[in-house]
């Protein structure tokens, strides 16, 4: 397994390009089900998880084929084809890698009345459960059982009918597989308590280039008027807010100065305000925002993570590696998943001073954290402990960095560029 060496201690200078957002390319990849027409998506970062994304798609059937975009070696191109879907189960050998892959349940359904899909099961940060996507589109219709492990939904009608959803607690999946199981229904359905996600308003924007009818994108109360058919399109996929964030972090812990080019400002303003709160300088620039931290004091800050627009829970185990070198003290209090803790003992390893009671973390901010082996947990998690190395004295060495390549493309390219002593070691096994 690859792992990466960090020799701390470099305030960061220079510019880093932000790429499409994950989270908001596997929810629309998902959404070529819905058609038999071209979906083409651009702004693509290469990450795993797209990869995974596209070896379950290619299993239903789909004729998928990536490009480099030419203008620039941070973008790609996907063009998917799902005019012939030959399978529609999602097998457990290739849900289990990866949550996202729940989000072909709805779109299958309305595209064919049967799906059959592996129960995505918990990961490291909780149990994840989808009873929500479950009991909607039941409302709308559908028969679902859970048996051996899978999901397996049908229409007994011939098409899901229109319906009015209240999801008790806000789910970014939930309202994506509702979101596209709607545009195909029969009549109207109307969402209520929505998730408000950059990355949800991104599938709903797509899905209207795509032919579907959908009002109220960006609130928390979503109208969708069912349609025949939907057709091909061709849509940019918006930058990720969460590398946005993450970068943004590297120049505040290290004490430097980056642009990051492609980044979009109002999609990052609770992270912002944090930044801002804590001593950061965050400006707009025509390619994006510039982040300074050069010479400025760092000050604990309070946070809670929410759904959109509060504090992102995916940016939650960044916050905390910043705020290990903060001046005073910092509570971080992790609202939506159970189990999102897991870089705590790693960043502990590195000589901060946290302590854990039950979803609340109180931080006191030391001077210097020391370099040490150190293990990657979770996708975010990886994150935190790349930016808690980018400070440390001495060496780092991340191990199990597959968690990392999940959801950031090229990290090392990206803060080598702006003078970071980091490297792969490549796993010759
Ligand atoms: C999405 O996960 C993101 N993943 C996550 O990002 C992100 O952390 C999360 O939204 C919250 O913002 C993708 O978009 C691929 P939820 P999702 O459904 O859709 C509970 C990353 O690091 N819940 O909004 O799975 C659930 O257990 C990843 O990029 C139910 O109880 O999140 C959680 O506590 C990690 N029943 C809360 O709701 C359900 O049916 C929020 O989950 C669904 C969810």
């Amino acid at each position: 397994m690859d792992k990466i060496r960090i020799v701390g201690g470099t305030p960061l200078r220079g510019v880093i390009n932000i790429g499409g957002a994950k989270n908001s390319a596997l929810a629309l990849m998902s959404a070529c089900l819905l058609t038999d027409d071209i979906l083409l998506l651009s702004n693509l970062s290469y990450l795993v998880d797209i990869v995974t994304m596209t070896s379950l798609l290619k299993h239903h059937g789909v004729s998928i084929s990536l490009s480099n975009n030419n203008t620039s070696l941070t973008s790609h191109t996907l063009e998917l084809n799902a005019n012939k879907i030959t399978n529609t189960t999602a097998p457990y050998d290739l849900v289990r890698k990866m949550r996202a892959s729940i989000l072909v349940l709805g779109p299958l359904l309305a595209r064919c009345n049967q799906v059959k899909v592996s129960l995505p099961g918990g990961c490291a940060i909780g149990t994840r459960p989808v009873n929500l996507h479950l009991k909607a589109l039941e409302t709308m219709g559908a028969k679902i059982d859970v048996q051996g492990g899978y999901i397996i939904a049908s229409v007994p009608s011939g098409r899901l009918i229109g319906s009015e959803i209240i999801f008790p607690h806000i789910t970014v999946g939930g309202t994506e597989n509702i979101l596209m199981a709607a545009s195909l229904a029969d009549g109207k359905t109307i969402i209520t308590n929505a998730a408000r996600e950059p990355e949800v308003c991104d599938l709903a924007n797509c899905l209207v280039a795509m032919g579907a009818k959908i009002v109220g994108i960006g609130t928390s109360t979503l109208h969708i008027e069912g349609v025949d058919r939907l057709y091909g399109a061709q849509y940019s996929i918006i930058p990720d807010r969460i590398e946005t964030g993450t970068y943004a972090i590297a120049a505040a812990i290290t004490r430097g100065n980056i642009e990051l080019i492609g980044a979009r400002r109002d999609t990052i303003q609770s992270v912002e305000k944090v930044l801002i709160e804590s001593g950061v300088e965050i400006s707009e620039t025509p390619l994006g925002i510039r982040v300074n931290a050069y010479d400025r004091r760092i000050v604990g800050v309070d946070i809670m993570t929410e759904p959109y627009p509060g504090f992102p829970t995916d940016m939650q185990a960044q916050l905390m590696a910043l705020m290990t070198t903060a001046e005073g003290a910092s509570m971080i209090t992790e609202t939506l998943f159970e189990n999102r803790f897991m870089h705590v003992p790693e960043l502990l390893r590195m000589g901060a001073k946290i302590n854990v009671h039950g979803s609340s973390a109180i931080i006191r901010g030391v001077q210097k954290l020391s370099g040490a082996p150190v293990m990657a947990t979770d996708l975010r998690a990886s994150g935190s402990l790349v930016l808690a190395g980018l400070i440390a004295d001495g060496e780092t060495i991340i191990n199990r960095i597959y968690h990392l390549d999940r959801g950031y493309e090229r990290v090392e390219e990206k803060l080598a560029a702006c003078g970071a002593n980091i490297n792969r070691i490549k796993d010759s096994s």
